[in-house]
């Protein structure tokens, strides 16, 4: 296990913001001058592509296969998100990854990626974003966290996804790591003027009580604008992404207090 504190931002369903959620936290934690680990744990690669500056010289997809100390080093990967005073590193995604989330049973299942970070160092905050299911790489995320975030839009599928991934983490803690805390669920992409969206909230709220996070956040065009730019939402300097920029540092200090708790 690491003893630099490990976050996993997950969900079962897809597109619900999972990526968005990793590299706005990222983002306001190296505006307050954190150094922050992204680690890619998705086939698909999205953070990847927003964060890794250069060509990886080991994956995630080889730490997993071999969890050395070498290839932990040779997998920190430098990014170019100019946000002083902090800086960004990642763990690049591989679409390799896929071989490592093959459905294992209970039993069969070892946590190779807490493993791999026993002996990481150097870094204030790791940042896991997880792939759209609850296979085995998801799990590999959560048996090395200290905490989880459920993302989920609010809607039917959304509420269902949220509710499967809590089981989930429940079952890690269990089983794999006692330590293991969920720090909550956060609704994004909300619509202010839907009824639908206001529903589910309050419907979130009946099923998670106190550990629906506070605010929500709002579906904002900065999100799509940061990716495309490829840069941090935080610098952008529009009224959207000063509003959502304000959000993620209220819930990355919630974050650390929960991990200093
Ligand atoms: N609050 C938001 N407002 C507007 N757009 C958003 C918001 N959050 C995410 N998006 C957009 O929704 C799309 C999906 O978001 P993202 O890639 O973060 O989801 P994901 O859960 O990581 O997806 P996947 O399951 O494929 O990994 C992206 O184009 C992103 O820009
Ligand atoms: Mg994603």
């Amino acid at each position: 296990m690491s003893k630099v504190p490990v976050v996993s931002v997950l969900s079962l369903k897809g597109g619900v913001g999972k990526t968005s959620v990793t590299l706005g936290l990222a983002g306001a934690a190296t505006v307050r001058g954190l150094a922050t680990l992204v680690i890619d744990l998705d086939p698909q690669g999205n953070a990847t592509s927003i964060l890794a500056a250069v060509e990886p010289t080991a994956t995630a997809a080889d730490l997993l296969a071999n969890p050395t100390l070498a290839n932990l080093h040779n997998s920190l990967t430098p990014c170019a998100w100019e946000v002083a005073p902090g800086e960004v590193d990642v763990i690049a995604s591989s679409p390799e990854l896929i071989q490592h989330d093959a459905f294992k049973s209970a039993a069969a299942f070892k946590p190779r990626l807490a493993r791999a970070l026993e002996k990481l160092d150097g870094y204030d905050l790791v940042l896991i974003d997880c792939p759209p299911s609850l296979g085995t790489l998801t799990r590999d995320a959560l048996a090395a966290s200290d905490l989880a975030i459920i993302v989920a839009t609010p809607t039917y599928f959304g509420l269902q996804g949220a509710e499967r991934a809590a089981d989930e983490i429940e079952e890690i803690r269990k089983n794999h790591n006692k330590k293991l805390k969920l720090l909550g669920v956060l609704p994004n992409r909300v619509k202010s003027v839907a009824e639908e969206h206001d529903f589910r909230i309050k419907e979130l709220g009946s099923i998670f009580k106190k550990q629906v996070l506070t605010p929500p956040i709002p579906d904002r065009i900065a999100f799509q604008q940061a990716e495309s730019f490829g840069k941090p939402i935080q610098t952008l300097g529009t009224a959207g992404s000063r509003e959502v920029s304000a959000i993620f540092d209220k819930h990355l200090t919630k974050l650390l207090r929960a991990i200093n708790s």
